[in-house]
């Protein structure tokens, strides 16, 4: 298996899935129903959980979906030709996720009501996350050390691209009826609260007792354990699940055990540069 990355329009993609027709043909002919929810977000700012979360809410707390189906079978990734297959022809609610950057992404949301939630995190979370996935991973290039991938990631040489501009690409629809935007940290500190919000922003009501299994059922330690959205499915050749897990910590503020003072400080600046024109209140860690 390659090491490298497939690319395309200046953007890296994970080796496997992602050909570049395919990405050409989903940006140019995929056409969204407004009845559509998409989730969107960088790898590895919590992606599953609020996958895990939506699912929960459309079962109304009930558990039988989520322990009986793969979490990328529930919300398939556009971009994957797996996840296209799968999403195309689909009747009723189509669930679907996508990391794209929004210059990729089908053109059809600028007409679309679509529900759209954009999830984001603190990046040097999402840096250390992605650091650990991708060295368990056979998916993309291995990073060698952390001090590597902190160099890869500030130069958006990393599956997806810059954080920096698929933040700023997709906050720019953040004044749209159909868009929320939520964070990470937000879900994490008041998940009660971030749940409700979703609920309102998707027209769904829970009663109490769904809710709670809801909050149950999508904590780290019962995803952690549910094989369903552990990623423990996923053959070892492809995630190595001898050296680490998918649900890794699951905790705001990790970076802080692994990045030095002077990478610390290297980032602020890059994220100032690159971030200081959009309101700061929009970043919930600062
Ligand atoms: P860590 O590596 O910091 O633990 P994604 O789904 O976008 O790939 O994001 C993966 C990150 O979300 C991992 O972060 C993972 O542990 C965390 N995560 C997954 N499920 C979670 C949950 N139920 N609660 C909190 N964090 C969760």
């Amino acid at each position: 298996m390659s090491d490298e990355y497939v690319w395309f329009e200046g953007i890296p993609f994970p080796f496997v899935n992602f050909p570049p027709e395919h990405l050409r043909n989903v940006k140019e002919n995929f056409v969204l129903k407004d009845e559509d929810v998409l989730i969107l977000t960088f790898p590895k700012s919590g992606t599953n959980w609020l996958i895990e979360i939506l699912c929960l809410i459309y079962s109304k707390g009930d558990t039988k979906w989520i322990q009986s189906v793969p979490i990328w079978e529930r919300s398939p990734w556009l971009e994957t030709s797996n996840g296209y297959k799968l999403l195309k022809d689909k009747e009723g609610l189509r669930l679907m996720t996508s990391h794209l950057p929004i210059h990729l992404f089908p053109k059809s949301i600028f007409k679309s009501n679509a529900k759209v939630i954009y999830l984001f995190r603190n990046p040097r979370d999402v840096l250390v996350s992605g650091y650990f996935f991708w060295t368990i991973s056979n998916l993309v290039k291995r990073p060698e050390s952390l001090e590597q991938y902190f160099e890869w990631f500030i130069q958006g040489n990393v599956a997806f691209g810059s954080w920096f501009d698929h933040v700023r690409g997709w906050l720019s629809m953040r004044e749209k009826k159909n868009f929320l935007m939520l964070s990470y940290e937000e879900l994490k500190w008041d998940t009660r609260n971030a749940v409700q919000k979703l609920c309102q922003f998707l027209g769904q009501k829970l009663e109490p007792d769904e809710l709670n299994s809801l909050l149950k059922h999508s904590s780290f330690q019962v995803m952690k354990e549910n094989k369903m959205s552990n990623y423990t499915l996923l053959p070892s050749n492809l995630l190595d699940h001898e050296r680490g897990s998918f649900l890794r910590k699951g905790i705001p503020g990790d970076w802080k055990t692994y990045l030095t003072v002077a990478q610390a400080e290297v980032f602020d600046k890059v994220f100032e540069e690159k971030m200081a024109d959009l309101p700061q209140e929009l970043f919930p860690w600062k």
